[in-house]
């Protein structure tokens, strides 16, 4: 605790300078305070910056063994009532949330906090009308609509878990996503806008339900004016549900470590991962990572081009701006849309100063006339921002010249769905940034590299497997319904450590930069897809005897995903082939999942063991061919050539 003769003024000052980091030795100072005593570091930010209706018994509670972790036990709030009532005395006439429609036609909507603080009480009670409470699990499957933002705000107030599943995903991985939780009700849209098209989402809802048995309701959102089939006794408008409730809501009151909310991500094996975010942790950490990344001042307007589907719309459109009561940008479109101008028009439209958006897209509008971007006026902007994919020094210095005109300090922010906020990326205006580079972790995160025999790297210019030391409020706590599955995934690798799946360098003076999955995920234009579950598709096809899917560079996407395939029927035409096998993943998994290149082999590179050695698929589809390493040690090492002669046929 802080020594007892410090001054009101001398303690407010810390402890502002601890939320709000404002130079590079006010970083490093702050970074070791937090290193020396990480439980007084946040215990300090918790007090000072949030609204609780009962403090905490104890700040961590870490059982390394179990692989438990639990911040701010024995504390009671309801995060809504963080980021939506504490602001409406003085920010009420604000606007919290600007709304952008696909198509810029169509009225754009400016939500102040009092009218957001309606909304979400209005969709609470109709949650509550229905027959959610506390703990119920209630899955979203919205595009990027106010009633997206409001509806999980709405689950928060009453201590529902939101389960948010990205509106690109097919009926199968929807089904699966709500079978794993359990949910009791789904919240949805007719349809959605993208670009020039309409999609049915409904249809894919209506498919995917007949394999949900726990859901008993279907929220129906009107978005496009499809003509679609409501279902007797289950479906039921949201306008009508609306109209029978009024806009007062009494936050439900959480303890703690109550689940907020569960996102799905990728792992290595077919079966969704829930990742499980917990409420007071959550809360504190998106917050201060939000406020310091983004150097978010008062009366900024700040756009994350992100998904809510994804975590980095959770954390970074709806609860960090939201709990610093900012301005932010919700965009229901596509960057192409009505042409490549389209983020750069937003920009000048809203006088954005924090932009947030992803490698894949600044590629895709590099790409383009440069005459898209020129046309707009960008100087409101302040502070870029990089997630989701390392970012290319090509891309970098593209956004770095065009969009920030050199005097935007881009950050790179490098963090995942477990981690719940950005754990490593520079400090606009503080930390010098460097191109491809997420540079220093925020205070409270003790990134270290670890060899491939489980020993940390002392010093620097080297390069590893990245692990965090210690916990951080916002770590996800658990997989949902499989604790085991969280031990192995995280907690196994390295003894005592979280292991990210990511593997890093760090170069002379301590900067990282990540390098990319060491494990069988592969980061598609910024969504992470697990080969497994692919392969599992690809194999359903009954042609299919076995596959293997790997990922190789793309110029625009990153990573795009290749699959060699193993036939039982050999004398099937193949073009006809690749087409039923790209069907098959986008009906399971989603259009994101589908492969460039499908390659018909008669074996695949497997060790004595039969385990496929996905590193030599992933080097001959990279052209890499002179660097395969020892193939002495598989099964039948021919294969390889074969594998070589398919690839070079498509190079
Ligand atoms: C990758 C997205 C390099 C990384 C927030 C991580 C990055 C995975 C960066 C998590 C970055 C994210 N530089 N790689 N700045 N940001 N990644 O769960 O491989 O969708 O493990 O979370 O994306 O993806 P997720």
């Amino acid at each position: 605790m802080l020594e007892s003769n410090i001054t009101e003024k001398s303690l407010k000052e810390l402890t502002e300078s601890y939320y709000s980091i404002d130079s590079l030795a006010n970083y490093i100072d702050i970074y070791r305070i937090s290193k020396e005593d990480p439980v007084d570091f946040w215990n300090t930010i918790a007090e000072r910056n949030f609204s609780w209706r009962k403090k905490w018994d104890n700040v961590l509670n870490w059982n390394k063994e179990e692989a438990t972790v639990k911040w701010f036990e024995g504390a009671k709030l309801n995060i809504t009532e963080n980021c939506i009532d504490r602001h409406l005395a003085t920010k009420g006439n604000q606007t919290a949330i600007i709304w952008e429609p696909n198509d810029p036609s169509e009225e754009a909507q400016h939500i102040t906090y009092n009218e957001l603080s309606s909304r979400v009480n209005k969709m609470a009670n109709v949650l509550k009308n229905n027959g959610i409470k506390k703990g119920d699990r209630v899955c979203v499957y919205l595009p990027m609509i106010p009633e997206l933002a409001v509806t999980v705000l709405a689950c928060a107030r009453i201590g529902a878990i939101h389960s948010v599943v990205f509106a690109g995903f097919s009926a199968t991985a929807l089904a699966s996503r709500i079978n794993d939780s359990e949910c009791k009700i789904l919240i949805a849209a007719d349809g959605s806008y993208r670009g020039a098209k309409k999609l049915n989402l409904k249809s894919i809802v209506d498919e995917a339900l007949e394999e949900c048995p726990s859901i008993e309701t279907v929220i129906v959102f009107n978005r496009v004016n499809l003509d679609i089939d409501m279902k007797a006794g289950r479906d039921r408008w949201l306008d009508k549900e609306l109209s029978y409730v009024d806009d007062v809501c009494e936050a439900e009151e959480m303890d703690a470590e109550d689940e907020l909310f569960i996102l799905y991500t990728s792992g290595s094996t077919g079966k969704p991962k829930g990742m499980v975010h917990t409420t007071a942790g959550y809360m504190v950490y998106s917050a201060f990572s939000f406020k310091n990344v983004f150097q978010y001042k008062d009366n900024d307007i700040y756009w994350c081009t992100a998904d809510i589907g994804w975590i980095t719309g959770h954390s970074y459109i709806v609860y960090g701006p939201l709990l610093n009561g900012a301005t932010t940008v919700m965009f229901e479109g596509v960057p192409s849309y009505p042409d490549y101008g389209r983020f750069w028009e937003i920009i000048e439209k809203y006088k954005v100063n924090q932009f947030y958006t992803a490698p894949t897209a600044i590629r895709a509008l590099a790409n383009h006339d440069i005459a898209f971007v020129n046309k707009y006026d960008l100087s409101s902007l302040k502070v870029l921002g990089s997630v989701g994919e390392p970012i290319n020094e090509e891309a970098w210095n593209w956004y770095n010249d065009n969009i920030g005109k050199k005097k935007s300090p881009i950050v790179d922010t490098w963090w995942q769905t477990e981690t719940g906020g950005i754990m490593i990326s520079p400090i606009p205006f503080v930390t010098p940034t460097k191109p491809t580079f997420a540079t220093l972790p925020l205070p409270g995160i003790q990134p270290t590299l670890l060899d491939s025999d489980g020993n940390e790297i002392e010093g620097n210019g080297c390069s590893g497997r990245l692990c965090i030391k210690y916990p951080w409020p916002s770590i996800a706590r658990t997989v949902y319904g499989d604790h085991q599955r969280y031990k192995d995934t995280y907690f196994s690798a390295f003894e005592g450590m979280y292991f990210t799946g990511d593997g890093a360098l760090r170069d002379e003076v301590g900067y990282y930069r990540i390098t990319g999955r060491v494990d069988d995920v592969v980061i598609v234009s910024g969504h992470n897809l697990g080969t497994a579950p692919i392969e599992n598709a690809i194999n359903e096809h009954p042609a299919v005897a076995e596959s293997a899917v790997i990922g190789f560079p793309h110029d625009i996407k990153g990573n795009a995903l290749a699959g060699f395939v193993i036939l039982k029927d050999e004398s099937r035409d193949h073009d006809n082939l690749q087409k039923e096998i790209n069907a098959i993943i986008s009906s399971q998994i989603g259009p994101i999942a589908k492969l460039d290149r499908i390659h018909f082999v008669s074996g695949l590179p497997k060790t004595r063991s039969g385990k496929i050695m996905r590193r030599i698929l992933r080097k001959v589809s990279s052209n890499e061919m002179e660097n395969l390493g020892d193939t002495s040690t598989l099964l039948d090492p021919t294969i390889v050539d074969e594998v070589i002669t398919e690839v070079k046929a498509v190079l």
